[in-house]
């Protein structure tokens, strides 16, 4: 895929990333990402890109249910990449407006014949059959009220829906529902030993990035999507890390103070640790432990990036006992778990197509295993912290009440006391609670532990 200027291409690349994502299981962003870095789209069309990849994910669930009358075969019997042509086509005409009709679809049918000739006269054949539903006022997209059931009107998969109408309630879940289909801004924390939120804030916008303040974290600064992180300016010179805003808030509850030594257990790719080594300004030792190799070089790079030397990155499994030279004990235990990422569905909408609920249990027994096994490094007094950026009850409140009942040393502690002013309403009952459809963040949770003396 060269010569990317032109919008047909960027449709091109649309399709091909969601036939990756789809078949590959890959990651949306990080294939966005390399497209929006590589120099060769416009701005507009970084912006056509983003959209249409993460449009087309968030609302694939009532794309299909719409595409599936207009075919003679079963969606999952039409070639991978022809699917997720029409998928995109389909996005464009149903729900955004300065595209015109004919040209999404004349593009789509140009796409076809380059790369799959046999289909350009099916996807031309199933396009215009939509255009005429269309022009008869049959079919729309987000306004649509009609919608059969609730996972094709909110494009969840039904067995999400049906967690989440348990857990919630109808209202609360259709809100959910509604919230994890928005569009998310990217959001970074600023890198407070370098630079205040203001001053960030003013370089950029001097600069014509239009960036905002987020509400709920004090360190947050919210950009629009699309931009490629690493052209920001201040990017090499470590003045800001990308975390969502949620996120930046669990370095908060761990609260480090200066000099302590503290296990980051699950750390890629540094996020929380170079939080938390900003927080006890580099006067400490963070020990991150990570399974993936490759997360390990990227808690390193992010820490030199940042200008952080308190942290010490390794490849260690936490759900086992852990060597005698990284045996704590611990001033501070995060445990920031491996999990089914359910809350972030609004910057990663591929999982709600990826997931299985089966993973949910299985994630709930690695969860519990990695806490009981690092919780004993913890010094008495020391505090431990678990979250997760999901919003199952099983990987969130059942964890902990199982390790609670199992460990009688822990206690819950009130998690509101730790959190800035701007957050401290997303606590219920002592846990961390970030909700999309009530806080504007990614869904979050968090439990802060102590250990008694
Ligand atoms: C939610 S992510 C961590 C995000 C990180 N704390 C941050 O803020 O950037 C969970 C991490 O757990 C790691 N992981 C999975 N199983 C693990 C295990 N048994 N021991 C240590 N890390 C594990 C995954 O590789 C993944 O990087």
């Amino acid at each position: 895929m060269t010569g990317l200027s032109d919008a047909k291409n960027v449709r091109q690349i649309a399709a091909e990333i969601l036939y990756r994502v789809e078949n590959q299981k890959a990651y949306a962003d990080l294939l966005l990402d390399h497209h929006l870095r590589s120099g060769n789209l416009v701005d507009a069309d970084r912006g056509l890109l983003t959209e249409l990849t993460y449009g087309t994910l968030r609302w694939r669930g009532k794309i299909d249910g719409q595409l599936a009358p207009l075919l003679k075969r079963s969606l999952a019997d039409t070639d991978p990449l022809i699917r997720n042509l029409l998928r995109i086509t389909l996005y464009q005409l149903l729900f955004l407006d300065k595209i015109p009709a004919y040209a999404a679809v004349n593009e789509a049918v140009e796409i076809a014949k380059a790369t799959k000739p046999k289909s350009a006269g099916f996807v031309n054949g199933v396009l215009r059959s939509l255009l005429r539903k269309l022009a008869k006022g049959e079919q729309r997209g987000e306004s649509e009220t009609a919608a059969t059931n609730l996972a094709e009107e909110y494009s969840h998969p039904q067995w999400l829906v049906d967690r989440w109408r348990e857990y919630f309630g109808e209202e609360q879940a259709r809100a959910l529902m509604l919230a994890n289909n928005q569009r998310t801004p990217l959001v970074v924390r600023v890198n407070l030993r370098k630079a205040s939120r203001e001053e960030l804030l003013e370089n950029w916008r001097a600069a014509g990035i239009a960036a905002d303040a987020g509400t709920a974290s004090p360190q947050a600064i919210r950009l629009p999507t699309g931009v490629s992180v690493e052209a920001l300016p201040g990017f090499s010179e470590g003045w800001f890390q990308v975390q969502s805003e949620a996120s930046q808030l669990v370095a908060y509850l761990v609260g480090p103070a200066l000099g302590e030594i503290i296990l980051d257990a699950c750390a890629a790719p540094g996020g929380k640790s170079t939080h938390l080594a900003e927080l006890i300004d580099d006067q400490g030792k963070i020990i991150a432990l990570d399974t993936s190799a490759r997360g390990v070089e990227r808690i390193a790079e992010n820490a030199r990036r940042l200008g952080l030397t308190s942290i010490h990155a390794q490849c260690v499994n936490a759900s086992k006992p852990l060597a005698e030279n990284l045996a704590g004990p611990y001033d501070r235990i995060l445990v920031d778990a491996p999990c089914s990422g359910l809350g972030t569905l609004r910057s990663h909408p591929e999982i709600k197509w990826q997931r299985d609920e089966r993973d949910i249990a299985r994630l709930a027994a690695l969860q519990a295993r990695i806490l009981e096994a690092v919780a004993q490094y913890l010094n008495p007094g020391g505090v431990l912290v678990y979250s997760t950026c999901t919003l199952t009850v099983e990987e969130n409140q059942q964890v902990i009440d199982h390790f609670l009942a199992a460990n009688n040393q822990f206690e819950l502690t009130d998690a509101a006391r730790y959190l800035p002013e701007s957050a401290r309403h997303m606590v219920q009952g002592n846990y961390f609670q970030a909700l999309p459809q009530r806080d504007d963040t990614d869904g979050f949770f968090a439990a802060r532990l102590r250990k008694v003396d």
